[in-house]
């Protein structure tokens, strides 16, 4: 019998694929053989002596100590792919909320509520505040071609847009599913450069905190958009701030408000909603538990 710890609440057709010889629990103190997350910090946990493998049911394994865990032979699975479409969709939205005043016009038309047969005439004469670009034929920079990445990239291309991709990493897979539109960049400092709108998508890592920053933002156009559905570590919230006041950034949209970031102007936070669909978290699950199942069995 295997003990299965789940830190967070896994989609059931995940644990349902664990037979007979898997028990599976919430509680912490048993002496877990694997352990299956989404977001639970995991860095200030004791790691039983019995752990053999965790699998992460998402893309990012920041929460995980994955040092601790290798120097104690404890195997670290993520889900790359699994929840791919659900953020690719959420930032086609970003591109489109970043542009069109879409968020600040539905709040106006909330306030229509009650105004009887005057609706019309004021929905005319208000509408103009909230106009904006549309997004084709501007330049979308993709920074990072993973899973979700190359997916933003095809579908902007899709869109109409002109997409520059950036990866130093590009694998052969992700490489054979990006569309031959997109053009491959070689040094970031040309999307910053070239791009209307820049989104990222590289995992948290000492070598990319912060990379979006004052320099970077030297480099861009007057009125770039930026786009976060990867982490909030990403970007130098303080210099993200500075060029958002002075116009340099048109609007900052993340999927990862935090205390400095939440509610300054021209910021648009969703609350980490990138995997947050049924479907993504059902191929998280799914993929997760086979990881550790197939690692415990074979
Ligand atoms: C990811 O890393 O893939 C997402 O943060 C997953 C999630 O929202 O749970």
């Amino acid at each position: 019998m295997f003990n299965i710890l789940t830190l967070n609440k896994i989609a059931k057709c995940g644990l349902d694929q664990l037979n007979d010889n898997y028990k599976i629990t919430d509680d912490a103190n048993v002496d877990a053989d694997g352990i299956i997350l989404r977001s639970f910090k995991m860095h200030d946990m004791e790691l039983p002596e019995s752990l053999k493998a965790v699998a992460r049911a998402g893309a990012g394994t920041n929460n995980i100590p994955i040092d601790k865990c290798s120097e104690k032979g404890i195997v670290v699975f993520n889900t790359p792919g699994a929840n791919a479409n659900a953020v690719k969709e959420l930032v086609i939205l970003g591109l489109l909320i970043s542009s069109r005043k879409v968020t600040a016009a539905i709040d106006w038309a909330k306030t229509l509520k009650g105004k009887g047969d005057e609706v019309g005439k004021l929905v005319e004469k208000g509408k103009s505040q909230f106009v904006g670009p549309e997004i084709m034929g501007k330049k979308l920079g993709v920074i990072g071609l993973g899973a979700i990445g190359v997916l933003v990239a095809d579908a902007a291309i899709a869109l109409g847009m002109e997409v520059y991709g950036y990866d130093p990493y590009v694998s052969v897979d992700a490489a054979w599913r990006l569309s031959s539109h997109v053009k491959h960049i070689k040094n970031v400092e040309d999307i910053y450069k070239e791009c209307d709108y820049i989104t990222v998508h590289v995992p948290a890592l000492d070598s990319t905190k912060g990379m979006i920053n004052k320099d970077a933002f030297a480099m861009m156009k007057d009125g770039v958009k930026i786009l976060n559905f990867a982490r909030d570590i990403l970007v130098n919230d303080d210099d993200m701030i500075e060029a958002l006041a002075s116009g340099k950034v048109a609007k900052y949209v993340t999927d990862f408000p935090n205390a400095k970031i939440a509610g300054v102007d021209n910021v648009i936070t969703l609350p980490h909603l990138g995997a947050s669909t049924e479907e993504s978290e059902d191929n998280c699950a799914v993929m997760a538990v086979k990881e550790i199942v197939d690692f415990i069995e074979n």
